[in-house]
């Protein structure tokens, strides 16, 4: 019996090397890797050209949408823009209306992400009020929890240690990983209030509210409760080098926690603001160029487990209030995220491997997502074909995602992804989606 699919002509890195080799699929999942003459007949061969075949990208932070903020981007438009920025597999943040916080809004926003998607989809919670529904959420399908410190996103008050402390427990007891975003409510909050009564509604007041102090504050408490629960906590888009710190010297306590580093926060800084304005208000905001340079050296020296987009879609409109407090915060990155970082790669800044290990290998794990991640025999064939050579100009009118704006519009950048293979099936080739909705699937 033939296998389904032989990728023939194409480079691959394998342990730490990029060899010819060819790559044969069966039933999702590789079963060969190996040079052609050993490969399987196969019914369907595609020659890649001689391209690199990279393990699918693997963005744990992504912001979907859909039901009532369907007019920011849906399950479609997100995941169409995650294959055509060679992403494989998503994870979905529960910050949605409704709030993903409990299994009946789990299972409607499953069924509404089933339906639509062209990649792979995993899904987040947030904490339920009840510590009890913790079991019969991930049971529904959630693949991790989400807890925002900024601001009380389902049932938790970030605010309240014992109520935090329980639900790490909970999730500790069954193994389930815990992302956080680290932002002081209260520190954000009170500097909010007084910005505002003083008149203060510029850019960078936004920045003086979202502090390097309220991040490093709201890292250590978590870091806190993580000693006394032995929770496994991500730490999403670290933006200040105290911060990577602070999650460094807790790991080499020997507690479970990683930390992700996003692309924007890596190349651009507080700067930035004044050209770009709405569009590249984030929040953690971006910083100063220390913050930025300590960001690069935990990337390059492995103190950053997990490169994430944050893809955080949201209208023109929306993004161009006048008053700062006005601007819905957030940058959309799906389509940008790998041609950016492949480009310093090409710069010689970041190593194919370490990039790899980044946006593949280390964000499975993170998530506790098994045999993908990496190409191996066994591992589904969730694929990125790249170019690693092609120079191009980025053009987000030309994006999937129905945010067409990006602080990184006009970019000239080194690298791009041509084709992306989901569960071994070709889901976007040189910019096309031949995937239909629903092809993806949900990762439980
Ligand atoms: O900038 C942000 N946008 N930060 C968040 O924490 C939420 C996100 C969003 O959902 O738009
Ligand atoms: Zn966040
Ligand atoms: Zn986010």
């Amino acid at each position: 019996m033939p296998v389904d699919l032989v990728l023939k002509n194409a480079k691959m890195l394998l342990h730490g090397k990029i060899v010819e080799a060819g790559l044969a699929v069966n039933d999702s999942k590789i079963v060969k890797i190996a040079e052609e003459p050993n490969l399987p007949h196969a019914s369907k061969t595609i020659d890649v050209g001689g391209l690199l075949v990279l393990p699918g990208v693997i963005d744990i932070h992504v912001h979907l949408r859909d039901q009532e903020l369907s007019y920011k981007e849906d399950f479609f438009t997100g995941t169409a823009a995650a294959a055509n920025g060679g992403v494989t597999l998503v994870a979905d943040m529960p910050n949605n209306k409704p709030v993903t916080m409990n299994t009946q809004t789990l299972r409607e926003r499953m069924n509404v992400a089933a339906e639509k998607t062209v990649v792979n989809v995993a899904l987040y919670s947030a904490f339920p009020a009840k510590k009890e529904e913790i079991r019969s959420i991930i049971q529904t399908g959630a693949k991790a929890f989400k807890l925002f410190m900024s601001q009380k996103v389902g049932g938790v008050n970030p605010d309240d240690d014992e109520a935090v402390t329980e639900v790490f427990k909970e999730a500790s007891r069954l193994t389930v990983p815990i992302a956080v975003h680290a932002e002081d409510r209260k520190l954000v909050s009170s500097m909010t209030e007084k910005l505002r009564k003083e008149g203060n509604n510029d850019l960078k007041d936004f920045a003086k509210a979202h502090s390097p102090d309220a991040e490093l504050k709201a890292i250590k408490r978590v870091i806190g409760i993580v000693r006394k629960t032995k929770a496994k906590i991500h730490f999403c888009h670290v933006s200040t080098a105290k911060g990577i710190k602070a999650i460094l010297s807790a790991k080499q306590s020997g507690l479970q926690v990683t930390c992700e580093v996003t692309p924007h926060h890596l190349l651009l800084t507080s700067s930035s603001l004044k050209a770009l304005k709405g569009i590249a208000l984030t929040n953690p905001p971006l910083r100063g160029k220390k913050d930025v340079q300590g960001l690069w050296s935990a990337v390059e020296n492995g103190a950053v487990d997990v490169l994430a987009s944050d893809h955080a879609p949201h209208t023109f409109e929306e993004k161009s209030a006048a008053s700062v407090w006005d601007i819905a915060p957030g940058i959309i990155g799906l389509e940008t995220f790998l041609p950016l970082m492949l480009t310093q790669v090409a710069k010689g800044r970041l190593t194919l491997s370490r990039l790899v290990q980044m946006t593949s290998k280390r964000p499975a794990e993170t998530l506790g997502v098994t045999n993908r991640g990496q190409l191996k025999e066994g591992c589904f064939a969730d694929l990125t074909v790249v170019d690693l050579k092609r120079r191009w100009k980025i053009d987000a009118s030309k994006f999937y995602s129905k945010a067409k704006f990006s602080p990184f519009d006009g970019w000239k950048v080194t690298g791009k992804p041509v084709k992306t293979f989901v569960n071994g099936r070709l889901v976007m080739d040189k910019g096309e989606i031949l995937a239909k909705p629903g092809d993806g699937r949900i990762i439980r």
